[in-house]
């Protein structure tokens, strides 16, 4: 199996990634948000990139939507709910169709129109993630990043699935995907504290959602999402 990775959503080519499993990973927090709503037994999640856009379309589905998702890391003003996957509760999402926009997470999905086969991954399902992911011929991970650059979140996930696949099937890193495997080892006996020291972090620590960080090293949902369509499921 060839395993590549890109740092943001900005470098996706679509023409490259047509053929080829894409993993789109935004731990910290919107795939782990996603997870979260999916496991609790929401029917769908539908990303979407401007908070204009998620009003109209929640116009649509009336009340059987959730308006959900934040700038800054704040919820929206007038939205259902915000960025925490701990606010997404059996109670709060189960039926609903959920409408996200994040700062940089659900604005991966665009570029991705085209591809026939895209995981959502974070830290709360490596398990499931590494799995389907062992009969794939070329794997990308779609790492969301931050404002189009590098955020190590997502970068030590994808080294955790790496390190659960190079057990188990033949691989070929790229260089980019060797150094998140060699990142995520020197860092798995304490990833809570590599995460909380990371920008991300350190911005989610600022607005009082440490929690979130503890939450989304400590748990494992067993929900694996795909994107087809323009939906999550
Ligand atoms: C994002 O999409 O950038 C993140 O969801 C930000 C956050 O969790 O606050």
């Amino acid at each position: 199996m060839k395993i590549d990775l890109v740092f943001s959503a900005n470098e996706i080519k679509k023409e490259e990634v047509k053929d080829k499993t894409v993993v789109v990973i935004d731990t910290l927090r919107a795939t782990s948000t996603i997870i979260t709503a999916l496991a609790r037994g929401c029917r769908k999640v539908i990303p979407v990139a401007e908070i204009e856009e998620a009003k109209k379309l929640s116009r649509k589905f009336k009340r059987e939507c959730l308006l959900a998702g934040e700038r800054q890391g704040v919820k929206v003003e007038g939205f259902d709910l915000g960025n925490s996957p701990c606010d997404y509760t059996t109670e709060r999402v189960a039926d609903k169709v959920i409408i996200l926009t994040t700062t940089n997470g659900t604005k991966c999905f665009e570029p991705l129109v085209e591809t026939e086969e895209i995981l959502v991954a974070s830290l709360l399902n490596i398990e499931q993630v590494s799995a389907d992911l062992k009969s794939k011929k070329e794997v990308i991970f779609c790492c969301a990043g931050v404002a189009g650059q590098f955020a190590l979140d997502d970068f030590i996930t994808a080294g955790k699935v790496l390190s659960e696949l190079v057990m188990e099937v033949e691989v070929t890193l790229s260089d980019r995907a060797l150094v998140a495997y060699q990142t995520y080892l020197q860092n798995k006996n304490n990833l809570a504290a590599i995460l909380k020291r990371s920008q991300s972090g350190r911005n989610l620590i600022s607005i009082g959602k440490e929690d979130d960080i503890d939450y989304i090293v400590r748990e494992q949902e067993s929900y694996l999402p795909y994107y087809k369509d323009g939906e999550i499921k």
